[in-house]
């Protein structure tokens, strides 16, 4: 069921229930961070391999104090300047973090999120929210209410309904190794605006089919149909008779049909093309195409984000 209701949502919450909320990122399955129920329950729902862990949010800086033992000056600049936002830190976690919520890694993920309704759910727990994007494992993440109610719609109480996400990319994933700070995810806050802050950064995936880096698993953010990238003019040519979809970042492609096209920002903005990217790669793999073909945009600002999504969407 898709509603407004705060309280229902934390009656729910407080019941050791999962729910999904809405964030400025992506739409998450939320339930209660220190019950290992309310979170086997969120592997569950996801279809989530165990080794994955999960990110943990709360509503004000004061409280990450609680879920880990330090925080580097790094880490504090970086959360003074993006939390709330599209930002989550890797930090040493503390003895209140269950085991199943890091996977048993010594490091907990947290994050603020900056969606007023998540906020306000937040701060009237008592209890943080372990939330994984609200997707089945594997697909891509949702960004409205509707995304949720389209796959997991039987399987939880609740959705939250906070509108499409501002942001439209999950957030960016920061950790710090010896002095040195480490991007493991690229998301909605860009590479360059955390160096301005914090100096130099590493950019290093994490690889779920590596137990001691937990994180990132390449075939993530897919769509049922193959997805093909390069110029999508020259590789039409390739897919002659083939039903094709095509994502674009400012101009349609001649010669197909409107639907079958996404159009990711006619007027070339990296923030826009960022919000629109998950919902257009929804609505053209509802159409059963034979292949998505889709071009890479800038190398810069979120345009890095969205090209990682679209490779590992490729990847699968
Ligand atoms: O924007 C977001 O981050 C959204 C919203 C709902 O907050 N959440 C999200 O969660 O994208 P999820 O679970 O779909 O992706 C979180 C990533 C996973 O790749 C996971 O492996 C990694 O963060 N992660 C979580 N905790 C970790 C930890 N303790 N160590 C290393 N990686 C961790
Ligand atoms: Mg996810």
């Amino acid at each position: 069921m898709i509603g407004k209701d705060l309280n229902y949502a934390i009656q729910l919450l407080n019941a050791e229930a999962v729910v999904a909320i809405p964030t400025e990122t992506v739409y998450g399955l939320a339930g209660n961070a220190l019950s290992p129920r309310a979170v086997s329950t969120i592997f569950e729902v996801k279809n989530r391999p165990s080794f994955d862990p999960l990110i943990v949010h709360t509503s004000h800086l004061e409280r990450i104090s609680a879920l880990a033992t330090e925080m580097p000056e790094a880490a504090r600049q970086l959360a003074r300047r993006f939390m709330p936002g599209p930002l989550t830190l890797l930090l040493p976690r503390s003895g209140l973090i269950p085991d199943i919520v890091t996977a048993g890694s010594p490091r907990v993920a947290v994050r603020i999120p900056a969606h007023p309704l998540t906020q306000e759910l937040l701060a009237a727990l008592d209890f943080p929210l372990a939330a994984p994007s609200a997707n089945p494992f594997g697909y891509i993440s949702p960004t409205t209410a509707r995304h949720v109610e389209d796959q997991l719609g039987d399987k939880i109480p609740y959705i939250l309904d906070g509108g499409p996400c501002r942001v439209g990319l999950e957030s960016t994933i920061v950790g710090f190794e010896d002095g040195q700070v480490v991007v493991y995810r690229k998301g909605g806050i860009a590479v360059e605006d955390i160096e301005a802050v914090a100096g130099p950064v590493l950019v290093r995936p994490h690889s779920s089919s590596n137990p001691a880096a937990p994180g990132m698993l390449k075939s993530h953010y897919a769509p049922s149909a193959p997805v093909v990238l390069g110029d999508i003019r020259r590789l039409l040519l390739r897919y002659p008779g083939k039903k094709a979809g095509t994502i674009a970042f400012r101009a349609p492609i001649p010669g197909i049909p409107e639907e079958r096209q996404l159009v990711l920002s006619p007027a070339g903005d990296l923030a826009e093309a960022a919000r629109n990217l998950f919902a257009g790669m929804r609505r053209l793999d509802a159409q059963g195409l034979d292949v998505i073909l889709a071009e890479l945009l800038p190398e810069q600002g979120l345009g890095r984000a969205i090209n990682d999504r679209l490779r590992r969407a490729a990847a699968a």
